[in-house]
């Protein structure tokens, strides 16, 4: 099966199990943060792509009236902070057919003085966006260790690379999410499992309401491109990276940003 631009979709392919006989299972994808304003766009694209998609997030109901009308998707209530849930949900995915894709997607986002951040925050905040990335990683690769077969991606963001004020326990986490990437990348390597982190730049989602007044003043002067970041333009750069296109790409942090932030 193509997709429509032509490319050849791993979800569409056969594929040999663990006893060598070739299976039809559909391959599976699993978003977490799926209601979100990134979110949803990358579970539109992953469905479209032929994945069967499980989009977690906080609210069933909500997950589910956000992805009414995606074919091949099914909303999961899940808080990612709980571990032992996590693990439960990727592994229940993992029954629907085969896990091949990890998308660690969901996000808070704590502001405010530095000096001021609790214990009590910084903790909620690390659950979330850090440790949640590193556990959910664990479960879906022991899957994909075991089916020698597998792509994480790791939803970053260019907060890594600059000094932003008011979001130090966001912007470790974020740091955070591309060295463990390459961390990832290295070990699983071996296993045929791909591990990369995409780093947005400034989209219009509720990420922009920890940003302080002129962000949009602060954006234009920053980015090479004059115009606001779409968010199917992250699902784009996810897709690909999950892609057969992308086979030879592993440990690598895509800044999907406009030209803000160059390598
Ligand atoms: N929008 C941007 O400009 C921007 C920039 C850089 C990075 N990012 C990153 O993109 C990702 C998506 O953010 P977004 O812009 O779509 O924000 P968003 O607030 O629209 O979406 C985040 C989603 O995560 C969900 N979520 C929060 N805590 C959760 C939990 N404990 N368990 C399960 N789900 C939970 C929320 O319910 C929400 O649906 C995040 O990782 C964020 O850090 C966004």
């Amino acid at each position: 099966m193509m997709n429509r631009g032509g490319r050849r979709l791993t979800s569409a392919r056969r594929f040999a199990g663990q006893d060598g006989v070739m299976s039809d299972r559909r391959d599976v994808a699993f978003v977490t943060g799926a209601a979100g304003g990134l979110g949803l766009p990358i579970v539109r694209r992953l469905a479209a792509d032929g994945f069967l998609v499980f989009a977690a997030d906080l609210d069933r109901a909500f997950t589910t009236e956000r992805i009414d009308g995606i074919d091949g998707a099914t909303a999961v209530e899940l808080d990612v902070a709980d571990v032992a849930a996590c693990r439960l949900a990727i592994d229940a995915a993992a029954r629907a057919g085969r896990l091949s894709v990890l998308v660690n997607n969901a996000a808070m986002f704590p502001s405010g003085p530095f000096v001021e951040m609790t214990t009590d925050e910084y903790d909620r905040a690390h659950a979330v966006n850090q440790r949640a990335y590193f556990f959910a990683a664990q479960a879906a690769a022991r899957h994909m260790v075991e089916q020698r077969h597998g792509v994480i991606i790791n939803i970053g963001s260019i907060t890594q690379h600059g000094g932003w004020p008011n979001i130090a326990a966001y912007a470790a986490a974020k740091g955070a999410a591309a060295a463990f990437s390459r961390a990832l990348a290295t070990e699983l390597g071996r296993f045929d499992v791909r591990v990369n982190c995409v780093a947005p730049g400034a989209f219009p989602t509720h990420a922009e309401d920890i940003q302080p007044d002129g962000y949009e003043t602060a954006i234009y002067a920053g980015q090479a491109l004059q115009r606001r970041g779409r968010v199917e333009e992250i699902a784009s750069a996810v897709s690909f990276l999950c892609s057969d296109d992308a086979a030879f790409v592993t440990g690598q942090t895509l800044n999907v940003d406009g030209g803000w932030k160059m390598a």
